[in-house]
C-alpha cells in the first residue's frame, strides 16, 4: 500500500490544548519506520495549514472556534480528496473535529468513483451532536452527525454525499449525550455500544459489517479515537472515559480490518501529548496502526474475515 500521512494539527475543537502536537508525536513514535518495515510505501506530506479564519457565526452561543473549524474543515476536505487517488491517506490527529473535512473529503472521493463509502467509528463517544444540539460547544462532538447528513452544521457547507446510517458502524461507545442519544435513535446508525462487546465480543459484530463492505464494493474510512482505548493504557487524552477497549481487544480489531483488505483511509485523533507518560500512548497508536497495515504475531492462512 502506499500510504499518505497527512498531518491535521487540529486542536480547536476541544478546550484542552495539545492535540496539535499529535503529528509531531506520531512522527516521533516511529509511524513512518512502522509502514515502511512492513512493504508498504509512505509519503509524509507534512501538516496541512488552512487559510486564514473568516467571521463566521451560528445560532449555538455555545460553540468557540468557529471560523477556524470551516477553515480546517475545507483543507482537509481538499487534502483527503487529493489523496484518496494517490494511494491510503492517515490523517494525523490533531482533535475528533478534523473528521469534519476527512470524512467529507474520502466520501465526495467515493461518490466520484461511484463506490458506497462506509465508516468505522472507534470511539468512547458518539460525535453525534449537531451545532444546534452541543451544550458543551466543542466541534470535536459533531463529526459524525455531519457525515450522517443532519441538519443543523450552517455555516459548513452540506456534506457532499451523505453516509446512510446502515454505512456506518460505531464500536467502544460508552458516553452518549441525551441529543445524540435522540438523534441516533431515529437514525439507522449501527452502535456496538460496550453493552454489544462485552456480551457478543467485538469478532462478531466486525465480522457482519465488513461482510458488507465487501458485498457492496465500497471504501472504508476508519476513525480511531484514542479513549476508544481504556485510559489505563492510553492515558494522552482529553476526554478519558472509564471501560474502554483492552489492548488485546484494540490489536485484534486492527488485525481484522487488515484481514479484510477493505480500509481505504484512516484517522488518528484525539492524541494529545502533552498528557502522555514516556510516549506510551503514541507509540501505542503507532502499533494499532501496524497491525491494521499487516503486523502479525504469526502468520497463518488468511481465512475469509
Ligand atoms: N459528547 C461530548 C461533547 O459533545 C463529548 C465529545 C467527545 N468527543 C471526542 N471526539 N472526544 O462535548
Ligand atoms: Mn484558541
Ligand atoms: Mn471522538
Ligand atoms: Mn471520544
Amino acid at each position: 500500500t502506499h500510504c499518505i500521512l497527512i498531518g491535521a494539527p487540529v486542536d480547536e475543537g476541544q478546550r484542552r490544548p495539545g492535540c496539535l502536537m499529535g503529528p509531531a508525536a506520531y512522527r516521533v513514535a516511529g509511524l513512518a519506520g512502522t509502514l515502511t518495515a512492513l512493504g508498504h510505501t509512505v509519503e509524509d506530506l507534512g501538516d496541512v495549514t488552512p487559510d486564514a479564519p473568516g467571521s463566521e457565526t451560528c445560532p449555538n452561543p455555545a460553540i468557540h472556534h468557529l471560523p477556524e473549524m470551516v477553515a480546517w474543515t475545507r483543507a482537509l476536505r481538499a487534502a483527503a480528496e487529493a489523496a484518496m487517488p494517490q494511494g491510503m491517506p492517515i490523517f494525523m490527529g490533531g482533535d475528533h473535529a478534523l473528521a469534519l473535512g476527512t470524512v467529507a473529503g474520502v466520501a465526495a472521493h467515493a461518490a466520484r468513483s461511484g463506490r458506497p463509502q462506509f465508516v468505522i467509528w472507534l470511539d468512547a463517544h458518539s460525535d453525534f451532536h449537531t451545532f444546534r444540539t452541543t451544550t458543551s460547544g466543542n466541534i470535536h462532538g459533531t463529526p459524525m452527525a455531519y457525515a450522517n447528513g443532519l441538519a443543523g452544521f450552517d455555516p459548513l457547507p452540506p456534506f457532499p454525499t451523505p453516509i446512510p446510517g446502515e454505512n456506518i458502524c460505531m464500536f467502544g461507545i460508552r458516553s452518549v449525550d441525551p441529543a445524540e442519544h435522540q438523534a441516533m435513535q431515529s437514525s439507522s446508525i449501527i452502535v456496538n455500544d460496550m453493552r454489544v462487546l462485552d456480551e457478543q465480543g467485538i469478532v462478531a459484530p466486525l465480522r457482519s459489517f465488513l461482510e458488507r463492505v465487501k458485498a457492496e464494493d465500497g471504501m472504508l474510512h476508519v476513525s480511531l479515537d484514542v479513549d476508544f482505548l481504556d485510559p489505563s493504557i492510553a492515558p494522552a487524552v482529553g476526554t478519558t472515559v472509564p471501560g474502554g477497549t483492552t489492548f488485546r481487544e484494540a490489536h485484534l480489531v486492527m488485525e481484522l480490518l487488515h484481514e479484510s483488505g477493505l480500509v481505504t483511509s484512516l484517522d488518528l485523533v484525539e492524541l494529545n501529548p502533552f498528557l502522555d507518560d514516556r510516549g506510551r500512548t503514541a507509540k501505542l497508536m503507532v502499533d494499532l496502526v501496524g497491525s491494521l497495515m499487516g503486523r502479525k504475531v504469526f502468520d497463518r492462512p488468511t481465512r475469509s474475515f
